[in-house]
């Protein structure tokens, strides 16, 4: 069992001016409830400075909290200190004491428990097989890559069998490959323990790929909660649709304040196989760039009323400067309200789409 429950959490930063009032200064996360569920791979995940460093510090009880409370499977930990919360945090930087063993450095948190040395060594040698290190336990970290170093941080976080590892960016230090195979490893040692992990990250492509219970937060509130399939297939407001998806989806405003949304691989140019019907929404654009991606191209595009994203496998170049035309689906159409929250109704949406639909007709 390791569920976490925040209710209402709120921290501002400061001193307040006289006891019993609130401090006056960032309000960094603002009134945040949810429940991490046990056993999930929970991660937090939004712009720069949106509060995640801040709610993951205070679920570790390395930060006060302003307003709300926590509880640990119904247990409230608002007040009780870092060390008695089972809980184990593993940082950015690897914080390894240089001048220890990769073996010691897993040994001395074990120590400090109190713990018999046949159960330390036992579980010392278990926590580096799982991080493939047993070859290295006599290293010293300044002689190990830095994934190598990661695996050492995390192996000390997991030899102490917390109920919940809490992680804030713990693979931004490292290059492009090393930090997917760890992402694969962090997956792994997440389905052999029976720990809760939150995992807080700025890139939604590690959110998306390693989560399977997504945060997506920004300006210290949350934004929408869900599985990476929920988040990017059915996006609750802009700021979501936007900041999930590489790029992101496309939204445009409307004459009306509405605006409508798709995702750029849900569009496609008028071809021979791509024959718009009676009802499609066909808009016409300029190309402004192109960029190669392999497998894919990414266009940009100048349609008048906005500049849009449209992924194509189609290999056929288009080229910069050449005027295309494009198909939207009406099933592929989001739309949005004024203040940028989802519209569902299927009489609104369709609405929204032929407005779109009339001004690309226009064109
Ligand atoms: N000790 C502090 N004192 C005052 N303000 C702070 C402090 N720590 C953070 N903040 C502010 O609180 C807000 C949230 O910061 P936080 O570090 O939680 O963001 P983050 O989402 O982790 O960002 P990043 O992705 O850059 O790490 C920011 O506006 C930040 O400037
Ligand atoms: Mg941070």
């Amino acid at each position: 069992m390791s569920r976490i429950e925040l209710n209402h959490i709120t921290k501002i930063y400061g001193e307040p001016k006289r006891k019993g009032l609130l401090p006056e200064g960032v309000r960094a996360v603002n009134n945040v409830s949810m429940v991490i569920p046990e056993r999930s791979f929970t991660v937090l995940v939004g712009p720069s400075g949106c509060g995640k460093t801040t709610l993951l510090r205070m679920i570790a009880g390395l930060e006060s909290i302003t307003l709300g409370t926590i509880k640990l499977d119904d247990v409230d930990i608002t007040n009780i200190p870092p060390g008695d919360r089972g809980i184990a945090m593993v940082f950015q930087s690897y914080a390894l004491y240089p001048h220890m063993t990769v073996w010691k450095n897993i040994e001395f948190g074990l120590k400090n428990a109190r713990m018999p040395s046949y159960e330390i060594s036992r579980r010392i040698k278990e926590v580096l097989k799982l991080v493939n290190l047993e070859e290295y336990a006599h290293r010293r970290p300044a002689n190990l890559s830095g994934g190598q170093r990661q695996r050492v941080a995390l192996a000390r976080a997991v030899a102490k069998k917390p109920k919940v590892f809490l992680m804030d960016e713990p693979l931004s230090n490292l290059d492009a490959k090393l930090r997917s195979s760890m992402r694969t490893e962090l997956i792994q040692i997440h389905e052999s323990l029976e720990s809760t992990f939150v995992y807080v990250t700025h890139d939604q492509v590690e959110a998306m790929t390693m989560g399977d219970n997504i945060v997506v937060m920004n300006e210290g509130v949350v934004e929408q909660v869900g599985t990476p399939l929920e988040i990017y297939d059915e996006p609750n407001c802009v700021f979501v649709a936007q900041f999930i998806g590489d790029p992101g989806m496309n939204v445009i405003t409307l004459e009306n304040g509405k605006k409508i949304g798709f995702r750029p691989r849900n569009i496609n140019f008028v071809n021979e196989e791509n024959v718009p019907k009676t009802d499609d929404c066909i808009i016409r654009g300029k190309i402004l760039a192109i960029e190669n991606h392999g497998s894919e191209f990414l266009y940009y595009v100048d349609i008048g009323i906005g500049k849009i994203y449209i992924k194509d496998s189609d290999r056929r170049m288009k080229a910069i400067g050449e005027s295309a035309e494009i198909i939207l689906k009406r099933k592929n159409a989001y739309a949005f309200d004024e203040k940028e929250k989802r519209i569902y109704g299927e009489r609104e949406v369709a609405e929204v789409y032929e407005s779109f639909r009339a001004f690309g007709n226009q064109l």
